[in-house]
């Protein structure tokens, strides 16, 4: 169990093998989970992450079971770390320098509405939710057309389409995330790229106390959904729907706990 209380479950088995991914935000929550499932089916990952303690910790763990893993530290909101990003997953050769997953996770939440979050943190929020995760998915696409395959998964949320009480203002980060993400599959779905938009509920993960969140609130207000989403149940879904028959593409998955009624 980690701090959020999560356990990090790893498939066994191989159907990953032979594919290398990237994934954004693996520092903490649904990226760590992701990479390290991912990890357990046998692909080798790229993880990216600002806080480098808390990724290499995550390699250390991916490495320990044996897996395949290249920690890049960087910033999912700036071009040149994206850049810097891709090419060194190009150039690792235990990757077998390609990739042919990008998970597209870093992101941030922020508490309130259009009145009362806080104006100050409107750019830093749409510079990794929108700006950086359209920067990510145009080259990825770029990238993938050109090999004719690959899988681009963005990590938006409920929120994109349902108004939160806990934060408005950021679901609308979200919204414009799933609208991109569904251009972007329209762009490369004729190369054979697939593209998917996972919309998760609840999870408890960093993300509540980053985005400001009470606590006391928060639990208030969430304590009659019953059991909330594990990081890890966001990170199964989408290894199942990366082993799906390549003529298989789930566009848009939500997933909330099943005692979530809003957003
Ligand atoms: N938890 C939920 O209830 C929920 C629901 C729906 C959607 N989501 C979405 O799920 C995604 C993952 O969030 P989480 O719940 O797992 O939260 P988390 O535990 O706070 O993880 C967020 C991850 O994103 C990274 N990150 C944030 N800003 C970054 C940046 N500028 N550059 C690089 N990495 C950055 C963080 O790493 P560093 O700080 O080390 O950079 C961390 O690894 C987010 O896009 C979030 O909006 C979460």
């Amino acid at each position: 169990m980690d701090m959020t209380g999560t356990t990090a479950r790893t498939p066994s088995g191989h159907a990953l093998s032979g594919r290398t991914a990237i994934i954004t935000g693996a520092s903490s929550g649904i990226g760590r989970a992701t990479s390290l499932t991912l990890a357990g089916a046998g692909a080798a990952v790229v993880i990216q992450a600002r806080r480098a303690d808390s990724l290499e910790n995550v390699a250390r763990e991916i490495s320990g079971r044996g897996g395949k893993v290249l920690p890049v530290i960087g910033d999912a909101g700036l071009e040149a770390d994206i850049d810097r990003l891709l090419d060194e997953a190009l150039a690792w050769d235990d990757g077998g320098r390609r990739y042919d997953i990008v998970v597209v996770n870093a992101g941030r939440g922020l508490l309130g509405g259009i009145l009362t979050s806080d104006a100050a943190q409107w750019q830093d929020l749409y510079q990794v939710n929108v700006l950086g995760a359209t920067y990510i998915m145009r080259r990825a696409g770029q990238y993938m057309i050109e090999k004719k395959g690959g899988d681009i998964v963005a990590i938006s949320s409920v929120a994109a389409r349902n108004l939160s009480p806990f934060g408005a203002f950021y679901g609308s980060s979200k919204a414009a995330l799933s609208v991109i993400t569904e251009a972007l599959r329209r762009d490369v779905a004729s190369s054979g790229v697939r593209v998917t938009t996972v919309m998760p509920g609840i999870v408890l993960t960093g993300f509540q106390e980053v985005a400001g969140y009470n606590a006391e609130n928060f639990g208030n207000a969430v304590a009659p959904f019953g059991k909330l989403l594990e990081p890890s149940d966001i990170a199964e879904t989408i290894c199942w729907l990366l082993t799906l028959p390549p003529h298989v593409n789930i566009n848009e998955i939500a997933i909330r706990p099943t005692g979530q009624v809003y957003p």
